[in-house]
Formats: structure tokens, C-alpha cells, sequence
């Protein structure tokens, strides 16, 4: 049976339409139940409807609290029944509510490679930085900010001529598949965690 993901965007979606592409063959092992969002009339919203996969959209601003919404995303979240959460380009923090609900089973991908640069920017402070090699992180989701457990990473090249966009790009290709290939795996295998360390299998 597929693993049901649910996938959270807030932009273009290019990751989310990676998986979407991936779980169009059965032997992939996983489906996308369900996506949600932070803010309307984004592209990734776009690609899950052309897609026929239900849709969410909860803004901050439409709650009374950062609590209230946290608390509500967790709720539709829970109602898809996923297996694995998938925060794609979400650019918001997940709170207790929801950590509390889905807590062990949500994966965030960040475009560089953790410890170096969480947060927001990470293209544009590795790049202020002048590292030489950045890239992507596929990590489990803690309260922490981009702190939890690396399930894959992939390396990437910064160019002497880079810009944040340019360099941005390049990583979101490394992303992609990092991202397609560890979900397949977590989907197909099942995973544990085991202190700093992501175990795959049942
Ligand atoms: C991705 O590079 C993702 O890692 C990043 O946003 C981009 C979304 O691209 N997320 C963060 O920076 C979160 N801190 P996409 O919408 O085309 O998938």
C-alpha cells in the first residue's frame, strides 16, 4: 500500500511537483493525499489542482494567535491521515501543536547544507559567506529551526560568478532528487530514529 504525504508549499512548488512526478508510478510507493499552504495564489497550489489533489490554504493572518493557526494546520493535516508530512518550500515554522500531532513523521528541506545557514536564506547567507560548496538538507522536523535529524544531504558548487538566484537554482535541481529519493525510501522502507541518526526499515 502507498504511504500518503502530505505536502506543504508556500511558492513555486518545484519540489512538490518532483514528488508529484515521482508518485505517478505505483512502484514509487507513495501518494500525495493532500496539499496545503501558508498563503493563496501560489504556483505549488496551482500544480496540485492541475494534479486533482485536494487543497488547503490557512494564513496566519486569519487566526487570532500563531498558536490558533499552528493548531489548525495540524488538524486539517491530520484529517489526510498521512503517513509522512513533506514540508516543501513551506517558509513558516511549525508549532507545538502541530509537532505534537505529527511530530517524528515531518521532513523540511532546506537549501543548504545544516549546521551552516538555517533560517530563510540560506542561498543568499552561504553565498555572503563565500563557501565553496553549499547544498541541500533533507531533515526530520524538531522545534528547532532547521536543527532536527538529517535524513540526506546533497552536495553543490558555488561558482565564482554565482548570484543568489543562480546558485539558488542549482541546489533546487540537487533538491529535487535528493528529496524524491529519500521519501521514496522512507515511504517504501519505513524508517526509525535512532539519536542523530536516521535508520531505514521496519
Ligand atoms: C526550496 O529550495 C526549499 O529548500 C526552500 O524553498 C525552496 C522552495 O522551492 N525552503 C526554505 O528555504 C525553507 N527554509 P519550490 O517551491 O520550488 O519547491
Amino acid at each position: 500500500m502507498s504511504a500518503r504525504l502530505v505536502v506543504l508549499v508556500s511558492g513555486s512548488g518545484t519540489n512538490l511537483q518532483a514528488l508529484l512526478d515521482a508518485c505517478a508510478d505505483p512502484a514509487y510507493g507513495a501518494e500525495v493525499v493532500a496539499v496545503g499552504a501558508d498563503r493563496s495564489g501560489i504556483e505549488g497550489l496551482e500544480r496540485a489542482e492541475r494534479a486533482g489533489i485536494p487543497t488547503f490554504v490557512h494564513r496566519v493572518k486569519d487566526f487570532a494567535s500563531r498558536d490558533e493557526w499552528d493548531a489548525a494546520v495540524a488538524q486539517e493535516v491530520a484529517g489526510h491521515r498521512p503517513d509522512l508530512v513533506v514540508l516543501a518550500g513551506f517558509m513558516k515554522l511549525v508549532g507545538d501543536a502541530f509537532l505534537a500531532a505529527h511530530g517524528g513523521r515531518v521532513v523540511n528541506t532546506h537549501p543548504a547544507l545544516s549546521p551552516s545557514f538555517p533560517g530563510m536564506q540560506g542561498p543568499a547567507d552561504a553565498l555572503a559567506y563565500g563557501v565553496k560548496v553549499s547544498g541541500c538538507t533533507l531533515f526530520v522536523v524538531d522545534a528547532g529551526v532547521d536543527t532536527g535529524v538529517i535524513v540526506a544531504q546533497t552536495a553543490v558548487a558555488v561558482e565564482d560568478d554565482d548570484t543568489v538566484d543562480t546558485l539558488h537554482e542549482r541546489i533546487k535541481v540537487a533538491e529535487r532528487t535528493m528529496l524524491v529519493d529519500a521519501v521514496g525510501r522512507m515511504a517504501r522502507e519505513g524508517f526509525t530514529l535512532d539519536g542523530r541518526r536516521v535508520r531505514f526499515g521496519r
